[in-house]
């Protein structure tokens, strides 16, 4: 059990994770933060009066905390709309930012065009991290995924093993699912990486897909396992264009609580993390996702896997789509 964990962001995933710290008991204390309801200038100033006393974080905390008698969980929930709540946290999980949404024609945004807003935002989370929390491991779901940790590194320079972010235990969840389902297996029994960047260029790794121990190709032929990785890279966008109202949610929180838990529990857990490389797999400098060891020292080691040319090819366009993006980065904070 942590003292504390705080939590940047309290809409959707941000709701599921403290829910669920309270009731795993990961910490003593969870503390949200989240600005929402924001005040709007142009309303009139009773409407705005309103707004500035109503808060999303504060509601989800009370919510949750007057639950905590039936549940029995001490674990306790404090709240704010600046960044506050986060003093003396030790672990953080950022989910600040906005997310993709259904337009109304049915389309929906890549993770990238999210890149401008939620810049914005993630400068006022490292500047909230700086003042209430700035020796915390940190991970981070906000999208686009690969250049929110890079911006965030950039901002708070943090030892390297304590900044990552979660993207590859979701997506290798979506592809070990798609397999279960297809094999008709237990999905207890499937494992199974995505590796890269967390966009449509994701690298699905086959040659780590295997049912209890037994490599996949023994159960499902080619022509299957190549539409379940097509179907794996565009699995987030499958479910923004099913919900209309914004992205997938629980799983996100249960992949990040996996990362908190490796750390948590000092369990040297190896998970696909978005970890900061320098040489590895011959990047240099750029936050990518990777099997690491995870334990309470954050990334402890990043994996290195021997891949097939094929997926050393595919692994090569991911990291050229992430170099892409955090090129537009460095220009775009440059000019915010
Ligand atoms: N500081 C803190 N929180 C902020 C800030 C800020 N500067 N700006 C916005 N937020 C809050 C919003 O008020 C909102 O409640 O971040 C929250 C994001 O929650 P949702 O909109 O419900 O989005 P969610 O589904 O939780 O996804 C969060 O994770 O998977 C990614 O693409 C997704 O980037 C998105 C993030």
């Amino acid at each position: 059990m942590l003292g504390k964990i705080g939590l940047i962001g309290g809409g959707y995933i941000g709701g599921v994770l403290t829910q669920e710290i309270v009731q795993r008991r990961l910490a003593r204390e969870v503390g949200l933060t989240d600005p929402a309801p924001f005040v709007n200038p142009d309303d009139p100033p009773e409407r705005q009066e309103v707004q500035k006393k109503q808060s999303v974080a504060k509601g989800k905390c009370l919510d949750i905390a007057e639950g905590t008698p039936t549940i029995r969980s001490d674990v306790r929930c404090v709240a704010s709309k600046d960044y506050s709540a986060l003093a003396g946290s030790e672990l953080i999980i950022n989910t600040a930012g906005v997310p993709r949404k259904a337009r109304p024609d049915g389309t929906f945004p890549s993770r990238e065009e999210l890149l401008t807003i939620n810049l914005k935002v993630t400068k006022q989370v490292a500047e909230g991290i700086k003042q209430y929390c700035p020796k915390a491991t940190i991970i981070s779901i906000a999208n686009p995924l690969d250049a929110i940790v890079y911006t965030l590194d950039k901002a708070l320079k943090p030892p390297k093993n304590k900044l990552f972010g979660m993207a590859g235990q979701l997506d290798s969840g979506r592809y070990c699912y798609f397999v279960a389902e297809a094999a008709k297996i237990s999905v207890e029994n499937v494992n199974a990486m995505v590796l890269g960047g967390h966009g449509d260029d994701m690298v699905p790794v086959r040659s780590t897909c295997q049912i209890a121990g037994i490599p996949v190709g023994k159960f499902l032929d080619e022509a299957t396992l190549a539409a379940i990785e097509a179907r794996t890279r565009k699995a987030g966008g499958e479910i923004v264009g099913l919900l209309g109202f914004g992205s997938a949610f629980v799983s996100p929180a249960w992949a990040a609580l996996e990362m908190a838990e490796a750390i948590i529990y000092d369990k040297k857990k190896i998970i696909p993390v978005c970890a900061k490389l320098e040489g590895e797999y011959g990047v240099k400098g750029l936050f990518v996702g990777v099997p690491a060891i995870v334990g309470a020292g954050g990334v402890e080691k990043v994996i290195e896997l021997e891949l097939s040319a094929a997926e050393k090819e595919a692994f090569a366009k991911s990291i050229s789509a992430v170099s892409k993006t955090c090129a537009e980065v460095d220009q775009m904070l440059a000019a915010i």
